[in-house]
């Protein structure tokens, strides 16, 4: 069986890392296509070091562009590399451009080539069309074949549109996989330090969603909030190459003076720096998930979360909506108050680790005849 499987953001590769050391082995044979829709080495290669991860077999170079251009770039280069490869599984992961586009050209070749479609992450919604992932995420479950949900609540977003049972199956959260495997490296690290800040008495941010940085007065009110909390305690920012072009843009570079900011940093050090956080404020889908695992409470900064599993069960709030200065701190604050929670003690079903064995299984179980059939009363994914 030759499978190939799509990486192309940043938040991919920690969800691809895993799958390949699974598929890995004599009778199963595996291509990784990197679109290069992230490129940077921050961004990029040093999640491949950090991850153990083999260098891609095919290189797409599509880099930056708005989104019409960025997704027509990966459809033009992916579709030369499926058509030469001819796999029995096309895996793509998440709701990034690449997922959406990578998906789109093996659906239109999938007669021909023989080939399934596998979406890990399936069934996340926030129902927020504005998202560019919320239509990448709808749009690339309609193509799949195989849908492989991280949570229950999932499967019911699915249903609920009418996707077949068949094609859908319980995967659990396949970056909790690699988390739990790099937590023991990240815990010996000395970020903490290096940054002269001390374990549990730091804020650590992330910000990079459009709708918070791409409009002057959403991006003010989040950077003058986190001016006021890092009064109480020191607010360490990674920030995102989006995040820093916009605050240059907008004349809004004092309101970082009282932070500490810094470049993107690689996975270990992120997680090392998210696991010795007293809070965590965050617009990053990713990062409501990791908080849950490891117990470190944390404030979404969004107006909903395609992941309210992370509040129901998990150690996430959403900040009071729209986002305000003092909605912010009072959110801060409430964390603080509901503290620590020991690792994978709010875990939900199947954020164990195991999630990649999972999802080989149903690869193996269903390729390449058994492949569910397409056409739902409907809902005809073709
Ligand atoms: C993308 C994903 C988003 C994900 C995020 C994680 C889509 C629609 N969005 O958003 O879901 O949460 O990645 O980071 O796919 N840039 C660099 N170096 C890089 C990559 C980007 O400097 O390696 C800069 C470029 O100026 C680019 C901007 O960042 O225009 C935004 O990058 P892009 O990939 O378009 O979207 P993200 O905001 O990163």
């Amino acid at each position: 069986m030759r499978t190939l499987v799509v990486a192309g953001a940043r938040p991919n590769f920690m969800k691809v890392a895993p799958i390949i050391a699974c598929l890995g082995g004599s009778e199963h044979e595996v291509v990784l296509v990197h679109t290069g829709q992230h490129y940077d080495d921050l961004m990029s290669d040093t999640f491949f070091r950090d991850l153990g991860m083999p260098a891609p077999d095919h290189y797409l170079g599509v880099g930056s562009a708005s989104h019409a251009a960025q997704t027509a770039r990966v459809m033009e280069s992916f579709e030369p590399v499926l058509l030469s490869v001819r796999p029995d599984w096309v895996v793509v992961v998440g709701d990034v451009n690449s997922t959406l586009a990578c998906a789109l050209v093996a659906a239109k070749l999938r007669e021909e080539l023989g080939c399934g479609i596998a979406h890990v992450e399936a069934g996340l919604r926030s129902r927020d069309w504005r998202m560019p992932e919320e239509v990448n995420r709808v749009l690339t479950d309609r193509l799949s074949n195989l849908l492989l949900v991280p949570s229950r609540d999932a499967s019911a977003n699915l249903r609920a549109e009418g996707i077949e049972e068949e094609r859908i199956a319980f995967a659990g959260n396949v970056m909790v996989d690699t988390l739990l495997a790099q937590l023991p490296r990240a815990r010996t690290l000395d970020t903490q330090e290096r940054l002269g800040v001390t374990r549990g008495a730091y804020a650590l941010v992330t910000l990079h969603r459009p709708s918070n940085v791409d409009e002057p007065h959403s991006l003010g009110s989040i950077l003058e909030a986190l001016a006021e909390v890092a009064k109480e305690m020191p607010v360490v920012f990674p920030v995102h190459p989006r995040t820093r072009m916009r605050t240059v843009e907008f004349g809004l570079q004092w309101a970082l003076e009282r932070l500490v900011t810094i470049e993107p940093l690689g996975y270990h050090e992120m997680l090392c720096m998210t696991d010795g956080a007293a809070t965590v404020l965050t617009d990053s889908g990713g990062l409501q998930e990791e908080t849950t695992v490891l117990g470190v409470p944390c404030v979404t900064l969004r107006e909903q979360t395609e992941r309210p599993i992370t509040v129901q069960a998990g150690t996430n709030r959403l900040a009071p909506w729209p986002l305000e200065v003092e909605g912010i701190r009072s959110a801060v604050r409430a964390a603080l108050q509901s503290g620590r929670q020991a690792v994978g003690s709010c875990a939900p079903e199947g954020w164990d680790g195991r999630a990649a064995h999972r999802i080989v299984r149903e690869l193996r179980s269903r390729t390449p005849v058994r492949v569910a059939p397409l056409v739902a009363q409907g809902f005809d994914s073709r």
